[in-house]
């Protein structure tokens, strides 16, 4: 029988995802730690914990393991992975989305790998018992609040956006979206009945003065190491929650006086991001805004299959995914883009662990990739070579051997 475990609640949101993980139970057998070689003097060795999940997952996670492995031996880095059961996968096994032992190897490792959450097989399941609650856990418990979700036209995608090539070309934006607050975790939430006996969904959009602060100061930096331009993103003309984002963002400005900073109300960015994308250079948003626009920007750059994301924390390993879903139509096939977890292996590198060298081979390969004509099917156009995701992975992996050194 699975045993229970309370843990610590420290956030208001303990009604959508009970502070409670499951034990794995004793059939599973969690692999233990991978060693990629044997340690060797003078290496660097970091702990990753990969978390597959479902549909796709595990096929792009196989994928960006091997890459993530290649570009980090180049620069003398060593890792051992840890890999365990999120999401359906973690239900079909022991009957809840987030096992306490897949929590536990996540939180102690260096860095988090996650492939993709969710499949038709769950839809109906209660709430408490959906694949995705396995994120909301992740994010919440590690408390990692600052997503940055880049979204970036390469030269060779240009002709694979939905936009006029002169439109899409050059973009290249950094969208930092609030992730463990707002509508998603706020209180009051949920169904009930109201006084004329007519069900009623309520969901709270509720931000602390220190939880805007913290996300914006993240967005200043961000915008501080590109372009120096910073656009936040609000309702503030409705939405309370909204007038005192702006206020605090506002009132930050000044400590960054290199970065501009400008306020759009959100109806008007998913205009303006269609209309002309390139005159942003970082977004700051609140977590819901943040889902929708950034779902909205990658189409930009031709396919959702191509973005990673990095959420991270004050301390504690981040959490680094593709942003896009499970894609259980398409999952057993060898037919997924790998490139968005690949990138999201060089984010862990570079946010997560530092080691920007190693990350910058990672990107450089896919770029060589691109360049040398492989496409998967939902970036493909004629002219290229289409293949599938193992063989997408194994040029991305020969790119990266050939790339010595990176440059960065
Ligand atoms: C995302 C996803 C999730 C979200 C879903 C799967 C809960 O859309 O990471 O953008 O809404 O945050
Ligand atoms: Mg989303």
């Amino acid at each position: 029988m699975a045993s229970f475990l309370q843990t610590n609640i420290r956030l208001s949101s303990n009604k959508i995802v009970p502070g409670k993980y499951t034990s794995l139970n004793n059939q599973y057998h969690a692999p233990s730690l991978i060693r990629c070689a044997a340690a060797s003097p003078g290496k660097k060795r970091f702990n990753i914990a990969l978390l597959p999940g479902d549909g796709i997952g595990p096929e792009v996670i196989s994928v960006a393991k091997s890459v993530l492995e290649k570009a980090g031996s180049l620069e003398g880095l060593e890792f051992d992975f840890q890999e365990m059961p999120v999401g359906g996968a973690a239900l079909d096994l022991v009957g809840v989305p987030m096992p306490e032992e897949s929590f536990t190897a996540a939180k102690n490792s260096d860095a988090i790998l996650l492939g993709a959450i969710g499949g038709y097989k769950w839809d109906k399941n209660e709430k408490h018992l959906r694949p995705e609650m396995a994120l909301f856990y992740l994010r919440r418990d590690l408390k990692v609040f600052a997503n940055l979700r880049p979204a970036t036209v390469l030269p060779q995608l240009a002709d694979a956006s939905t936009l006029k090539k002169e439109v899409a070309e050059g973009v290249d934006m950094m969208i930092v979206r609030e992730l463990t607050g707002g509508i998603y975790f706020g209180e009051p939430r949920g169904i009930s009945i109201n006084e004329n006996g007519e069900e009623v969904g309520i969901s709270t959009e509720i931000y602390a003065a220190h939880e805007i602060d913290r996300i914006a100061r993240v967005a200043f930096e961000t915008a501080r190491k590109r372009r120096g331009k910073l656009c936040s993103v609000d309702k503030a003309n409705v939405l309370d929650a909204s007038v005192l984002w702006r206020k605090r963002v506002t009132a930050l400005a000044s400590e960054y006086p290199d970065v501009e900073l400008s306020h759009m109300y959100v109806d008007n960015a998913a205009m303006q991001l269609i209309r002309d994308p390139k005159q942003f250079d970082t977004i700051v948003t609140n977590n819901i805004f943040g889902d929708i626009l950034s779902d909205e920007a990658s189409m930009i750059t031709g396919s959702i299959g191509m973005l990673p994301s990095a959420s991270l924390s004050e301390s504690g390993p981040g959490l680094f995914e593709p942003i896009h879903g499970s894609a259980p139509d398409i999952a057993g096939q060898d037919k997924a883009n790998p490139l968005a977890t690949i990138l999201s292996a060089a984010m862990l590198l570079k946010y997560g662990l530092g080691e920007e060298k190693a990350a910058k081979r990672i990107e450089d390969a896919v770029m060589d990739a691109l360049s040398r004509g492989f496409r998967t099917g939902d970036i493909y156009s004629p002219g290229n070579k289409l293949v599938g995701c193992k063989e997408m992975g194994a040029e991305v992996l020969k790119s990266v051997d050939a790339k010595v050194p990176a440059t960065v």
